[in-house]
């Protein structure tokens, strides 16, 4: 499946602060990931970067004078208002958010804000002072209030040196959000989707843990992925060594406890639920109030079972699993198809090629419970993902749109 950025004509809006080189590594990361994207710079932006440097990332003209001849905004000021996916305004200085929320048309921009019906997204960037001050909070709040998506800005140290809220949020962020964006009206808009990641860890005492080698990779990339394709994704995570992805509601749990009170309270409200977490069976029976101290020559641990979220979390309308095996792959996965009463569970041999923990890649087994089996060649995870996610859309349509057959119909 392409990236949802790919074709998609993005405007960005560009604005007069020193936060403004970042827009450059913005605008090279959607222009790699196949986005069309139309600059258009203020004056003031135009003093810290120069329009040659994103001209020669979008290999498009760059705006910066709605009166320059030479302009497409000249001959049709309204071209790029029409053609527009999404407008998005990175760095959004003080001044243009008063601009934008008063509706002003006096440059470019501001015109072209004013002309678009397309989706507007900012991300702030300015002195502490400056966001802090009533005049520029309740600018957002208008914004807001007429559906503007605003990311940042972030809290840390400011170029004035002050520390504090201003922060432009970092391309990574802002480009999960334009993607979320663009991925609003696609197959799974509407639905709430619960996905775990990540190892569980077990504490034997304050020191040590009990945990496994999943990555959260899968997880990660099914999150994602879900956000690209509409749905609100909420990710129950213990990962500690990923980014936490954009546009996506974080759970943070660590251990399997933790782990089920969230899933059960998130899946009290969603559409589906897919366990790609590696849930710990057995925990330490009790743990150790202080560091157990190597006083004896053998240590064992009296461990209990964990209780299996996958089988009490019985709400969702639809429940994917995973199965990591070593041995008997189809034989145990089919197994916990019919145990857990799941839709769909994904298989893989952890012990195969390009298939094991922590690898971005994955060969997976999809198996549905009329015994029905997908081999999938090995692929990327986002690519395994949204194979995943092409059959959680299919059920979730089956099961809340079944055909008429499937319901006889009382008059005839
Ligand atoms: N799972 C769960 N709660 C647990 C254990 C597993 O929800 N306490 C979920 C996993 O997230 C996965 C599926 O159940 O989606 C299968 O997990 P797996 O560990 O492969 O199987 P188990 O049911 O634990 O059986 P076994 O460990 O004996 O293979």
């Amino acid at each position: 499946m392409p990236s949802v950025l790919q074709d998609k004509n993005i405007v960005l809006g560009v604005t007069g602060s020193i936060a403004c080189y970042k827009a450059l590594d913005l605008t090279s990361k959607l222009a790699q990931q196949g986005a069309s994207v139309d600059v258009i710079l203020t004056t003031d932006a135009a003093r810290f970067v120069t329009p040659l440097a994103f001209r020669s990332l979008t290999h498009r003209p760059v705006v910066t004078d709605m009166f320059d001849t030479h302009s497409e905004l000249a001959v049709e000021h309204v071209a790029l208002a029409r053609r527009a996916e999404i407008l998005a305004i990175a760095p959004a200085t003080a001044h243009t958010l008063a601009r934008l929320a008063q509706g002003l048309a006096d440059d470019a921009l501001t015109a072209t804000a004013l002309a678009t019906e397309a989706p507007l997204l900012l991300a702030p960037a300015m002195d502490a002072h400056m966001w802090d001050h009533p005049a520029t909070q309740h600018n957002m709040s208008l914004l807001r209030d007429r559906g503007a998506v605003v990311v940042g800005p972030g809290a840390g140290r400011l170029a004035s040196g002050l520390v504090g809220m201003g922060r432009l949020a970092e391309p990574t962020e802002i480009l999960g959000h334009i993607q979320a964006v663009l991925g609003r009206n696609s197959d799974l808009a509407g639905r709430t989707i619960v996905i775990s990641a990540g190892g569980t860890r077990e504490p034997i005492d304050p020191v040590r843990v009990i945990t496994n080698r999943s990555s959260g990779k899968m997880g990660y990339a099914l999150a994602e992925a879900a956000r690209d394709r509409g749905a609100r994704v909420i990710l129950v995570s213990t990962v500690q060594g990923l980014d936490d992805p954009p546009a996506v509601e974080m759970v943070r749990v660590e251990t399997a406890e933790q782990m089920k009170q969230a899933v059960l309270n998130a899946t009290s409200q969603a559409d589906a639920l897919i366990m790609a977490a590696a849930v710990a069976d057995y925990r330490p029976a009790s743990v150790a109030p202080s560091k157990v101290k190597k006083s004896s020559n053998q240590w064992a641990l009296d461990l209990e079972k964990t209780d299996d979220i996958l089988a009490q979390a019985t709400n969702p309308l639809v429940r994917i699993g995973f199965a990591a095996e070593s041995n008997d792959l189809l034989q145990n996965a089919r197994a916990k198809v019919t145990e857990k009463n799941l839709d769909l569970i994904v298989a893989n041999d952890v012990t195969a090629e390009g298939s094991g923990f922590g690898a971005d890649t994955n060969k997976v087994l999809l198996i549905h419970p009329n015994n029905q089996v997908d081999d999938l060649p090995l692929m990327s995870k986002p690519e395994v993902a949204h194979q995943v996610l092409d059959r959680v859309a299919a059920i979730l349509q089956r099961k809340t749109h079944p055909e008429p057959q499937d319901h006889p119909c009382r008059h005839p």
